[in-house]
């Protein structure tokens, strides 16, 4: 296990009813950006709830609508100049991942002197962003309890990342009930995203952290056992409770402390979403089996853990073990609506140089947890996940 810092600030009001609570978290006094999405939450009572918990806490507050999945600089920088405008100093985001991260960005960029698309293009340091409170309507990004972001730009294509502990929102609201009106592809598309991130920071190679492994095998386990009930319809209240927790396991830094990480995943599929506009859990189960087959040697020994552990292949010769361990992750992929490699899209053929040539004149190769996928390693990754 290697040193690690490990400082989680985030509140988390979790359960039925919690979005009243917000009326206690938010300052006195403050000027709130209230910002969500394409009209969602007008439908399902989670605006209304939110609307009179700051009527309650006599809070004023502004509107702003529209951010859109994947969302976008252009579309925040709007945002931005309202808050400017208007005085806001605390945003409220209320929706998934993409309002939550497009709301990081907003809040990042209103006290920001200069260009806030240097905060993602250049890693521009982020000295101090305006608070921040998540009501989160979509388990899937974890964003609700990390510090990080994900912001495309219609004009370039392009889709970044960035994070700085300035963004950690101060609370999360997480009430199951809010999920009860998104689609099944919606579902499908969280339970992959939160699979996918604990096998960014699991499935790699073993680093002496039992507790790091044992903690990512039971979201692994328990993500298996209720997305059947999770995807029922009518879904279970229960179901929907443990998924909607398990996405923010998956992604606030505790299985990541002190353990190698990969996330080449996430970087090649965060260029499809950019290039050709698939979605952010759909790029992941696409290339997955792509990488997995090209790092099968250096993934080994994890490759044989996660077989054993989490799909219980105990028997038999190592290889067999591992193929099945693959089989069976991609048959879930596809058991929740999310198909396992890329050939459904039907990509152009020079995808693989297009986005190896991208990462890498980006500066982001070679990746992986022992850094040695380089752009040759990208294509041939591509190239076997497009013919599956
Ligand atoms: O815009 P509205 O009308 O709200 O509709 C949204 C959107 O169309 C809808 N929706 C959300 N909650 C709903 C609902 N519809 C009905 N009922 C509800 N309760 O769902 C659609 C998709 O929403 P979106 O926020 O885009 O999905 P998700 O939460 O999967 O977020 C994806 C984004 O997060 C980024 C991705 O790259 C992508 O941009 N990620 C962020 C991460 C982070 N900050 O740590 C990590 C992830 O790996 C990921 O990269
Ligand atoms: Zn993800």
């Amino acid at each position: 296990m290697t040193p690690f810092v490990f400082h989680n600030p985030v509140k988390v009001l979790f359960g039925k009813g919690q979005i009243e609570g917000i009326s206690r978290e938010i300052p006195k006094g403050a000027r709130v950006l209230l910002a969500y999405g394409g009209g969602s939450i007008k439908t399902n009572g989670v605006y209304d709830q939110t609307v009179s918990a700051l009527g309650k806490a006599g809070l004023f507050f502004k509107e702003f609508s529209g951010i859109e999945p994947n969302p976008r600089f252009e579309t925040l920088m709007r945002a931005v100049e309202l808050a400017r405008a208007e005085k806001l100093d605390f945003v409220l985001a209320v929706g998934g991942g993409s309002v939550a991260d497009g709301c990081k960005f907003i809040a990042a960029s209103i006290p920001f002197a200069g260009d806030p698309w240097t905060i993602l293009s250049k890693g521009a340091k982020v000295p101090s962003a305006v608070p921040l409170g998540i009501v989160l309507t979509l388990p899937a990004t974890g964003s609700e309890m990390n510090a990080y972001a994900v912001i495309s730009r219609a004009e370039t294509s392009e889709k970044l990342a960035f994070g700085s502990p300035a963004c950690m929102p101060r609370f999360a609201v997480l009430d199951p009930d809010t999920t009860f009106t998104l689609p099944a592809r919606q579902i499908g598309n969280g339970i992959v995203d939160a699979f996918v991130h604990v096998l960014e920071q699991y499935l790699t190679y073993p680093a002496d952290a039992p507790l790091q492994d044992r903690m990512a095998e039971a979201v692994l386990a328990t993500l298996i056992e209720i997305a059947p009930q999770a995807m029922a319809e009518p879904p279970s209240f229960e179901a929907r409770a443990s998924l909607m927790w398990c996405a923010t396991m998956a992604l606030n830094g505790v299985i990541a402390t002190g353990v190698p990480q990969d996330w080449s995943t996430h970087l090649i599929g965060h260029e499809l979403t950019a290039l050709y506009g698939i979605d952010h859990a759909r790029t992941l189960a696409g290339v997955w089996p792509g990488l997995v087959a090209e790092k099968r040697q250096t993934k080994r020994a994890k490759l044989l853990q996660f077989a054993e552990r989490v799909w219980s292949l105990k028997d038999g010769a190592e290889e067999s073990r591992i193929d099945q361990a693959i089989a069976r992750t991609c048959g879930f992929f596809e058991s929740v609506g999310v198909p396992a490699g890329l050939k459904s899209y039907a990509l152009p053929a020079e995808t693989p140089s297009i986005v190896a040539k991208r990462l890498d004149e980006r500066g982001g190769l070679p990746m992986g947890e022992q850094k040695d996928i380089d752009a040759k390693a990208v294509q041939r990754i591509l190239t076997l996940a497009m013919g599956l």
